[in-house]
């Protein structure tokens, strides 16, 4: 059983203007920040500013990407249980697995996501940390590796852009445009 919709994340061609036009227009926190080795930021997860009542580590995560894509909508369940419950559910209607069951370390939920038919994505969590507004952001670096600290290591399939005529074109677009991209 479902308790709500927790969080949503997006991939975006232009991604450090939208985390500042969240920031700036809805008041978001950057909870945790991921950066490539050089420095640059490619993942931010954003939670509400709930002022002293704690929020969800985040309510939007958004994320580097060559084209703007929906990436997932994740679902709060009450314990591992009803995750675990949830995987047997979704499989034997033979829904499409995509990664899980793990833990994460940034927000440190129980996660478990499956495939739409469409390419976007959908989880099933419990037990995510919370914060209040004062908590610093963290800063840490990208990897695959970085996104649990128990459970399957995420596949490559996970991130992977769908290649087509149409998002090969806005692909090069977006190099020419976005000044987060380069090649
Ligand atoms: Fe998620």
């Amino acid at each position: 059983e479902v308790i709500r919709l927790g969080h949503i994340v997006l991939e975006l061609a232009d991604f450090q203007e939208t985390c500042a036009w969240y920031a700036q227009h809805f008041g978001f926190i950057p909870s945790d920040v991921q950066v490539l080795p050089d420095g640059s930021p490619v993942v931010a997860f954003m939670r509400l500013d709930l002022g002293d009542k704690p929020a969800d580590h985040h309510t939007l995560a958004l994320a580097q990407g060559f084209l703007p894509t929906y990436s997932h909508s994740a679902y709060e369940v009450v314990d591992a249980d009803a995750v675990g419950m949830g995987q047997r559910v979704l499989r034997e209607k033979g829904w499409t697995h995509a990664w899980g069951i793990g833990r994460h370390i940034l927000g440190s939920q129980i996660f478990d996501y499956w495939q739409d038919p469409w390419g976007d994505k959908h989880e099933h969590y419990c037990d995510g940390d919370l914060f209040t507004a004062d908590a610093p952001t963290g800063v840490h670096a990208v990897s695959r590796e970085a996104m649990a600290q128990w459970g399957p290591t995420m596949p490559r399939s996970f991130t992977k852009p769908r290649f087509t005529p149409t998002s090969i074109v806005a692909l090069f677009r977006n190099l020419r445009r976005s000044p987060d991209l380069t090649l």
